[in-house]
């Protein structure tokens, strides 16, 4: 039965969990039911080490709040509760009064689910990182592009004066050399035109992503589909938006294609609450994932990989990513990614602006 004085944590959006000084569980509010997927009742009584597989830190937490009889908070907490996949919290520790006269001492655990709004936090900084990096480029490929003209001028020229047919050969390779830096430069630079934004449907974008994946890949890869049919549409550069879901569907493409296997590729979406996106809190957000289970990306690449001309892959200019994550920046949007061997997730989270909600 909840003791009375313990009914008022039963709204907490909070997950709140009250220990004795045994560290048995007393109490679970609502919230903490949900995080943890069980009932009050059946874990009452029980250690907390048996609720946790792997609770070294908490235990941590919970000696430092004892020793200094006050709130202890711990930010990054991994806990795998019975069995199931891991939960990425926060943790405050806070000793209390007993609630009962028949304990001499109680903790309150206050649980925070963090891993996506850690990953927004980490992928920001990373963004604001690359920023001095990317405009260094900017100004590079200007640089390169105006003399590119006139190189490819004077070899045209050249081409028609020269009179044996075999220097042809050399002319057409500074034209065509000059062409692909050009293009290249191109790409490095196109990002700025601005978004124009109109009303849209993701999965429209999504649809269109998947068909001309599935044209580009005609073997041997699946392309899933789990939509979430309630997603509110939103104002964006269809365009834009198409480009930078399939740079990123393509890379989980080619990743499965160059690792010879037969892989499968997830696009799903989701409505996201109470999300900060740049330092601005959004009621709602649409998130769109790309998940595929092909190799992963390389561990070395992991801290760079939307940086520009970053590519694991023979032949890559890498830039896909880059454009991806400027055209969703430019949404005031964000992109991120987990990835292991086997289990890769590209996550896109673009807020949707309360007049359009
Ligand atoms: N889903 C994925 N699985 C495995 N590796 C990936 C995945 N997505 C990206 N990568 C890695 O990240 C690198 C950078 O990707 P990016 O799209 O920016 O460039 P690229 O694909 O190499 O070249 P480009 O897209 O310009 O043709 C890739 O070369 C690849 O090594
Ligand atoms: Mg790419």
């Amino acid at each position: 039965m909840t003791p009375a004085a313990l009914t008022g944590l039963d709204p907490l959006a909070t997950a709140v969990v009250l220990v004795d000084a045994g560290l048995s569980v007393r109490y679970m509010n609502p919230a903490a039911e949900n995080l943890f997927e069980t009932s009050s009742r059946n874990v009452a009584g029980q250690p907390l080490s048996g609720l946790f597989a792997d609770f070294g830190l908490l235990m941590a937490a919970i000696g430092n709040a004892r020793a200094t009889s006050s709130s202890y908070s711990e930010h990054d907490l991994e806990l795998t509760v019975n069995g199931r996949g891991r939960l990425h919290l926060s943790c405050t520790v806070t000793p209390v009064e007993p609630v009962s006269g028949d304990a001499d001492e109680e903790l309150l655990l206050e649980f925070r689910h963090i891993s996506r709004q850690l990953r927004i936090e980490r992928e920001e900084r990373m963004h604001e990182q690359s920023q001095a990096t990317r405009e260094l480029i900017r100004n590079l490929a200007h640089e390169i592009k105006n003399p590119l003209g006139g190189i490819r001028g004077a070899a045209q020229l050249l081409d028609r004066e020269l009179e044996r047919p075999n220097l042809h050969e050399y002319t057409q390779v500074i034209i065509k050399e000059a062409d692909r830096l050009q293009s290249l430069m191109d790409r490095l630079l196109t990002p700025h035109r601005l978004p124009q934004p109109g009303w849209l449907n993701l999965h429209e974008v999504l649809e269109r992503v998947r068909s001309l994946i599935e044209a580009e890949f005609p073997l041997g890869i699946a392309i899933d589909r789990d939509y979430d049919v309630s997603l509110p549409p939103i104002k964006g550069d269809k365009e834009q938006l198409i480009q930078a879901v399939l740079n990123v569907v393509r890379n989980a493409a080619q990743a499965i294609a160059g690792s010879g296997g037969k892989g499968a590729i997830l696009l799903r979406t989701r409505v996201v609450r109470q999300v900060t996106l740049a330092r601005r809190r959004y009621r709602h957000a649409l998130a769109i994932d790309i998940a595929d289970n092909g190799p992963g990306v390389p561990t070395e690449l992991h801290e760079r990989v939307f940086h520009p001309l970053v590519s694991g892959r023979a032949g890559g200019s890498g830039l896909g990513l880059t454009l991806a994550q400027t055209f969703v920046n430019q949404h005031r949007g964000l992109i991120s990614f987990d990835s292991v061997p086997g289990d890769t997730t590209f996550t896109i989270l673009l807020p949707v602006e309360d007049s359009g909600a």
